[in-house]
């Protein structure tokens, strides 16, 4: 198989061909997109995704730490990022890095990805001089949804000059790339065109560097609510439901299991897998 991309090749596919990328969770998932993706982020979003939590201020490092090695195990073409998770990396830049060093030796993530912008700038400036390298988020940036006061876009109106601050703060402190999350089209453009480092679009726009949408909203798996910014590519819960249904019917029909799913009192010949 070919090498996964690093830190460093991600950053030199700015302006260049965009940069294609999805949240994993699991093994599987992320075998299915490893061919196709260059890099997988291990999502915070999980807590919402898979556990049922209604925020992602509830996740811990530990439950990244495991989604981290379910993923990596699924991936050998595309780079693994890990989310740090809320209070793992805010205080300081020293728990931080003891955080964001733990999800690196113990998932084999090749970077870490945290949200903020200038009032983060320090931290990612600490762990980059220490050989962690890291993914920015800003704009809407959800473990601050208790301050932002809801899923609003960031950086409308008077707005955008703070996330545009934020943008070349990240840049300036050595982030190798930027998640732009829900900010207008145009800023994110001004963005995309003023930085050195490729921004990475969900809800921003199609002049990004990039691009990720969360796996299980695009394939319709997630569907408590959706997002404008979600392209449902196909409509998986759907589907997933009415399997169920019909297993349920047909073992209330005592239709299932049927005389193939069963076993003969004596093997049949070699070869069957009966
Ligand atoms: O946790 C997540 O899924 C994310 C992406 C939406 C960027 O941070
Ligand atoms: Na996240």
């Amino acid at each position: 198989h070919k090498k996964a991309p690093n830190a460093e090749d991600i950053r030199s596919r700015k302006g260049g061909d965009p940069l294609v990328s999805l949240t994993a969770y699991t093994t599987p998932m992320a075998r299915l997109m490893d061919a196709h993706c260059d890099f997988v982020l291990v999502g915070d979003s999980v807590g919402m995704v898979l556990h049922g939590l209604t925020s992602t201020l509830g996740v811990t490092m530990e439950m990244m730490i495991m989604h981290g090695q379910a993923v990596a195990r699924g991936l050998d073409n595309a780079m693994m990022v890990v989310d740090m998770p809320f209070a793992s990396y805010e205080h300081d830049p020293a728990q931080a890095f003891r955080n964001a060093a733990r999800l690196m030796s113990e998932t084999g993530a090749g970077a870490v990805k945290l949200e903020g912008g200038v009032e983060m700038a320090e931290t990612i400036r600490f762990l980059v001089k220490r050989g962690i390298p890291v993914m920015a988020h800003i704009g809407l940036t959800p473990q601050s949804i208790n301050t932002l006061g809801g899923y609003k876009v960031q950086g409308r109106d008077e707005q955008a000059q703070a996330v545009l601050a934020d943008a070349h703060a990240v840049t300036d402190a050595g982030a190798f790339s930027v998640v732009l999350e829900k900010v207008p089209q145009n800023l994110a453009d001004r963005i995309t065109s003023e930085i050195a480092i490729p921004t990475i679009g969900i809800g921003a726009s199609v002049g990004c560097d990039g691009q990720i949408l969360v796996v299980d909203d695009m394939l319709g798996f997630f569907t408590a609510f959706k997002p404008k910014f979600v392209k449902r590519y196909a409509d998986l819960g759907p589907l997933a439901e009415a399997a169920i249904a019909e297993y349920a019917a047909e073992v209330r029909a005592r239709s299932f299991p049927a005389d193939e799913h069963v076993f003969a009192d004596t093997a049949p010949a070699t070869g069957s897998k009966s």
